[in-house]
């Protein structure tokens, strides 16, 4: 692979917990993750990005971390994590790895120390007097210790926020950069990357965050090839393009995208201002649909309101299956087809809908837990894969798992959709092996065909279309080469996409 494989790759997200369970206690793990590689490769991914694998009480899913350098017992050992590394790359695998910067854990060795010692406080946020700062997750930022001081979290109280005005912060994360680099790892993705510093006004895209990521770029190009991806929600591009600048981040995920209902001019305008917003900085775009803290597309795509936004989740909102699903599989076909790198959440290429019927008393997000209940959170995204079999916990190991699967899902294991020519499983496997050859880094050309059709053809010549329009649309001379569903006597349907090569083309289907 190229020194720039990260500009036009397919990354797969594993959430660990909910992937494959090696030891059978009901929780993935690295057993199960190793086991199931063979997998990944026939999928046709490029890297693999885990949310965090480090120590932690899993107060929030891991984003609690209490020790960076090294494994959660649950999960593994720091041996293991390293022969993964190694059987990923023999398979031609990147792998990334999640790194949290902005907070850690009530039970990482610093904050104990600050609790126990009040001069070791400044390597976090105590304040004699809180402010009026609200949680993300809901609920007061500020938690009070038995002395009477108070410390910031801007998520859970569990996750006290690091103090980055602290020249020891940014030493201690320089070295988990290279404590990781050094054993293999392709690339980190930073969560909250916006988020580390602090004013007495705001906490949010503070100026003093690029010098810190200009010193990590140095590390990153220090061991060459290695890729840096920030998870930024910002609503203006702008701002959210300063992270992409040739010496700070290299790809950042793209929420708007994301975000976007399923309507062809909004998702045309998306499309638009990425690349323009993109191109001056010379940054890849990336192309997200789903991942570990939004509603599963399925379930989203078949609403009449087919938005994402993290206040509402439309949770319980009635949804059509079978539309959601129609125009799952389109909307997969038109993201891998874009210029620029895609992500795959785990059990999306399954097409697996949000779970919205787990019993309350099993939830275990905090995002439900600090709302009162009122925001019901994400655990649907997360509940543990049906790899194989007719019953929970299909395949996924043990025999009860974290978050209890459905019944229903039977029908869609991964073991009864490759079975399946017509499954969605098939469709990513089709799409990403089509994919490697064609598409990925570069540009595209619109081609015009009316307000409902997202139609664009790519250097390698192959053509996408998108009809998001209720009639039947007429396609341009081609050959088909892959289509998110059949055709109707040579026309493209209401909901769907299709990818062309040019009738000269030797490429085959
Ligand atoms: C973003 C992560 O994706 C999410 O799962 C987590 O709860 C917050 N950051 C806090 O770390
Ligand atoms: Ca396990």
């Amino acid at each position: 692979m190229s020194q720039t494989w990260w500009r036009g790759a397919a990354i797969y997200q594993v959430y660990l917990r909910s992937f494959a369970d090696g030891n059978g206690d009901g929780i993935g793990d690295l057993a199960g993750l190793r086991s199931r590689l063979p997998y990944l490769k026939d999928l046709g991914i490029d890297a693999i990005w885990l949310n965090p694998w480090y120590p932690s009480p899993m107060a929030d899913g891991g984003y609690d971390v209490a020790d960076y350098r090294d494994i959660e017992p649950v999960f593994g050992t720091l041996a293991e994590a390293e022969k993964f590394i190694e059987e990923a790359h023999e398979l031609d695998i990147k792998v990334i790895i999640d790194v949290v910067p902005n907070h850690s854990s009530t039970e990482n060795a610093w904050f104990k120390e600050a609790l126990a010692d009040r001069a070791a406080r400044d390597r976090f946020w105590f304040r004699d007097e809180p402010n009026d700062w609200q949680s993300i997750f809901g609920g007061p930022a500020w938690t009070q210790v038995a002395d009477g001081q108070w410390y910031l979290h801007l998520f859970a109280p569990e996750q006290p926020d690091f103090n980055w005005d602290n020249p020891e912060v940014h030493r201690e994360f320089e070295d988990v950069l290279r404590f990781w680099f050094e054993r293999g790892v392709d690339g980190f993705r930073i969560d909250s990357a916006a988020l580390l510093f602090k004013s007495e006004t705001s906490y949010e895209d503070l100026d003093e965050v690029h010098e810190v990521y200009r010193r990590w770029r140095e590390i990153a190009d220090e061991y060459g090839e290695r890729v840096l991806i920030g998870e930024v929600w910002l609503p203006d591009q702008e701002r959210f393009t300063r992270y992409l600048r040739p010496d700070e981040l290299h790809t950042a995920f793209n929420f708007d995208f994301l975000s976007c209902p399923w309507e062809p001019a909004e998702l045309r305008r998306v499309i638009d201002l990425t690349l323009t917003t993109h191109a001056p900085v010379g940054a890849p775009p990336t192309w997200v649909l789903s991942n570990h803290d939004v509603t599963r597309p399925v379930t989203r795509y078949g609403r009449a309101d087919t938005t994402f936004a993290h206040g509402g989740r439309l949770h319980g909102v009635p949804s059509d299956p079978e539309l959601g699903y129609r125009r799952a599989r389109a909307a997969a076909l038109l993201a891998m087809a874009l210029p620029g790198s895609v992500y795959v959440y785990q059990g999306e290429e399954l097409g697996l809908p949000e779970v919205e019927d787990l019993p309350d008393d099993q939830r275990q997000d905090p995002m439900y837990h600090r709302s009162g209940g009122t925001n019901r959170g994400r655990d649907g995204c997360r509940v543990p894969l049906p790899w194989a079999g007719d019953e929970p916990p299909f395949g996924f190991g043990g025999t009860r798992t974290w978050l209890p699967q459905p019944e229903r899902w039977r029908k869609v294991t991964a073991e009864a959709q490759a079975a399946d020519l017509g499954s969605m499983l098939n469709l990513y496997r089709t799409g990403l092996a089509h994919r490697h050859d064609l598409l990925g880094d570069g540009t595209l050309t619109w081609l015009a065909m009316g307000p409902d059709v997202l139609a664009f053809t790519r250097e390698s010549g192959l053509t996408c279309v998108s009809n998001l329009g209720a009639a039947p649309v007429r396609l341009p001379a081609g050959r088909v080469l892959l289509a998110s569903g059949p055709l109707e006597d040579g026309a493209l349907p209401s909901d769907t996409t299709v990818w062309l090569t040019s009738l000269e083309s030797t490429i085959t289907g």
